[in-house]
Parts: C-alpha cells; sequence; structure tokens
C-alpha cells in the first residue's frame, strides 16, 4: 500500500523523470496567446466554471496522438471558431534519458489550398503525429470517463486502444489503415462497384490490420492484467476480459491462421454487408469487459465510487505498464479529480503517481483541498482566458 507519509512533491524521488517544462498555447478554445513555464511540482489549475481549466488540459492531452480528451474534430477547438487554427507547443525535459525536445502540434490556418488535419513537429522537423507516442505518454482521468464501463462499446474500444498504442506505437497506425479499409470496403459493396479485384485488395489490407490491432489487444490487456493483479488498496485488483471473434481465434491459433480464416469470414459476409452497411465482424467489433475481482463482479453492475475506483486502478496499472516499457511514466490530467473523490482515496491516488515520479496536472473550482494534500505545488488560476502565477 502507498504511504500517505511520502505525499510530499518536495520529496527528491518525486521529481517528475519526464516533464512539460514550457507550454504555449495559441487560438485554441477560449485561449488567444498563453505561455507557461513550469517547475518540478504538480500543477494545480483552478478558477470559476467556465473559466477554462479543461480547455488547458485539453491542449496539454495533444501533446499525444488522438483527439484529445474530449475526443473532438481538430477543427473544432480553434479559438472563436475562426479559420486561424491553432497551436500547442511544449518543451519536454526526459531526466532519465537525459533528453530535451520541443513538440509543436496544431492545425495551420484554413486555406482553400489546406485542408489538411492535425500536423506534428518535432524539434522544427515534420513528423507523423503517431511518432508522438515514441515520446511520451499523456494519461487522463476526467468526468467524461465515469461512465465508460456502462456507455457505448465504442468509447470503452477507444479508451482501451489509446492505452494499447500507449504501449505499442504501431496500433494507433493499423487503427488507422483497418477504419480505412473498413470505409473503403463499406462503399464498394453498398454502390456495387463491380470490381473484384478492387474488393480483395481492400479485404487482404482490413484483414492483415485486423489481425494485427486484435494481436496488440491480446498481448497487452495479457500484460496489463499481470499489472492490475497487484494494485494496492484502496483501488481494487481487477481483470480485463476481450470480448471479441478474432482476439477469440487467436487464443488458439496463430496470427497467419487468424488472417485465413479472418479473410474467409469476411467474403462469407459481403451480401449481408452489402445490405446493411457496416462489417459484421472484425475487431471494431470487439469490447472490453472488467471484473471487479474481489466482489467478482464485472464494472457495469458495480456503484459509481466503485467504477471510478476501477478506473483509477486502470490508469494505475498501465501507467506502471509504461514504466516497464521504457523507464518512463506518464504525465498526468486529472480533471475535476475532487468532485468524485474523497479525501482518503484523493491522497492515495496522489500518492502512486508521486511514487512512480509522474507529472501531475490537476485542475479544480476550490484548491484548498488539494493545497492541503499536496506538499509542494505550482498554483494557476485560470481568469479571463489568462493564466496568473499565485
Ligand atoms: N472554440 C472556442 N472558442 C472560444 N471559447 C470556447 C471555445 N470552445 C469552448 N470555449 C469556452 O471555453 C469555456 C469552457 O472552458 P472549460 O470547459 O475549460 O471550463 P472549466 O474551467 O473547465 O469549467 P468547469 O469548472 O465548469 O469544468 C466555455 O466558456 C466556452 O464558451
Ligand atoms: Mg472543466
Amino acid at each position: 500500500m502507498s504511504q500517505h507519509s511520502q505525499i510530499n512533491s518536495n520529496n527528491i524521488d518525486s521529481l517528475p523523470n519526464l516533464k512539460i517544462s514550457n507550454l504555449s498555447i495559441n487560438n485554441f478554445r477560449n485561449y488567444k496567446d498563453i505561455k507557461l513555464s513550469i517547475n518540478n511540482s504538480p500543477v494545480i489549475i483552478f478558477g470559476e466554471n467556465g473559466s477554462g481549466k479543461t480547455n488547458l488540459l485539453e491542449a496539454i492531452s495533444f501533446l499525444a496522438p488522438g483527439r484529445g480528451i474530449r475526443s473532438i474534430n481538430y477543427n473544432d477547438v480553434t479559438h472563436d471558431d475562426n479559420d486561424l487554427g491553432w497551436s500547442v507547443n511544449a518543451n519536454i525535459c526526459d531526466i532519465k534519458k537525459n533528453l530535451k525536445f520541443v513538440i509543436g502540434t496544431g492545425v495551420p490556418p484554413k486555406t482553400k489550398k489546406n485542408k489538411s488535419g492535425r500536423i506534428l513537429k518535432v524539434d522544427k522537423e515534420f513528423k507523423p503525429i503517431t511518432y508522438l507516442s515514441e515520446l511520451l505518454s499523456i494519461l487522463w482521468i476526467t468526468p467524461q470517463m465515469d461512465g465508460i464501463f456502462l456507455g457505448e462499446t465504442s468509447k470503452r474500444r477507444r479508451f482501451f486502444d489509446r492505452l494499447i498504442f500507449n504501449n505499442v506505437s504501431s496500433h494507433i497506425k493499423e487503427l488507422n489503415i483497418y477504419e480505412k479499409a473498413l470505409r473503403e470496403r463499406a462503399k464498394i459493396l453498398k454502390d456495387r462497384i463491380n470490381n473484384e479485384k478492387w474488393l480483395d485488395l481492400v479485404e487482404q489490407t482490413l484483414v492483415q490490420s485486423g489481425v494485427k490491432i486484435s494481436k496488440n489487444r491480446v498481448d497487452c490487456i495479457s500484460f496489463l492484467n499481470q499489472k492490475l493483479s497487484s494494485v494496492s488498496d484502496p483501488f481494487p485488483v481487477s481483470k480485463i476480459f476481450l470480448e471479441g471473434t478474432v482476439e477469440s481465434w487467436l487464443q488458439s491459433m496463430t496470427p497467419s491462421e487468424a488472417e485465413i480464416k479472418f479473410l474467409e469470414e469476411v467474403k462469407k459476409c459481403r451480401s449481408i454487408d452489402s445490405i446493411t452497411g457496416r462489417s459484421k465482424l472484425g475487431p471494431h467489433r470487439s469490447d472490453f469487459k472488467v471484473l471487479h475481482i474481489k466482489k467478482n463482479m464485472f464494472a457495469e453492475k458495480c456503484s459509481t465510487g466503485e467504477q471510478k475506483a476501477l478506473l483509477i486502478s486502470l490508469i494505475i496499472g498501465q501507467s506502471k505498464l509504461l514504466i516497464d516499457k521504457d523507464g518512463n511514466p506518464p504525465i498526468l490530467l486529472l480533471d475535476d479529480i475532487i468532485a468524485h473523490l474523497d479525501h482518503f482515496h484523493l491522497e492515495c491516488l496522489f500518492s502512486e503517481f508521486f511514487d512512480i515520479n509522474s507529472q501531475l496536472w490537476i485542475t479544480a473550482t476550490d484548491p484548498e483541498i488539494l493545497k492541503s494534500m499536496i506538499g509542494n505545488f505550482h498554483l494557476i488560476k485560470v481568469a479571463d482566458s489568462e493564466l496568473h502565477i499565485v
């Protein structure tokens, strides 16, 4: 169990191994142009409702691949919905590897020519967005994640796939390839385009990336389950179960065998898929179930508080897995966490992440509880779309 007495970010062991040291955000939601320098302490961001606390965390979340903590369209976050694009720039210190680098990401101003998505520069050199997962990991706990065990399967799948691409950087690329192939196949079937060769080719791509996705899931969930079995009180020990056809084949087949089987099945589904307009089979249909071991109950039947604790267990387990991967813990974004956890759970949560030297960014409307709990902190007030160091 974590030692509460160690909950002091002044402790030398608590220096973050990997941290954002400078941040600048331009034309992003309510922020026109803000700059911030951060020391080694956890960052507490406070301000009234609607002041822009979550927006700040959202901007940071774009230092990871994907669509950020709100899972939105890249173009929807531009300040006052103008066409000027947005950017987030961060100086990153990787203390363990003795590395410093600058990440710049965002959407350039819209022009007739330029309708592109998000771009990434690392030390001024263009890179694919997926490259971010090779540089750092960012995890978050937000109020929107509360329904993760109850809501739509697609949201849950996205949550777990995000955990997986933190471990296997090629996973996000495979997901993109797979989704593109799914759309292309659906279009060929729907429009009754009579081009067998094209359809064969698309299905080949679909099957290859689909098996890679399923294999990544099977492997990563197995590693993650090992970490989840040793999460300490008060966060519950849990186990993830993967429910998916291709994933289940991989329990008894090699990936090549699963590819052959998947291709056969996909071809058999052509006529039904052409009617429904969807693909009946594949990893886009899989689900993840989380079992609360002590209660022997799946997460969807647990209480709201138990679900929150299970979610934190997953984030703790994942963080430990990331440390095994390259020695670095994730940067952790905690949005409005005091609204949902009691004092004891909060202390235990902070303690876990100080122990593994994660940089923490925490938002609150009232910072007093946090101040009393965290020995040393960086206090930032958000008001009038500006940041004020307190
Ligand atoms: N594209 C945009 N341009 C300008 N302002 C925006 C844009 N998108 C959102 N906002 C503003 O950002 C504010 C919401 O910010 P945010 O969600 O970060 O608040 P918050 O401080 O986290 O509030 P709460 O305490 O209620 O969670 C709203 O006032 C909203 O109008
Ligand atoms: Mg908020």
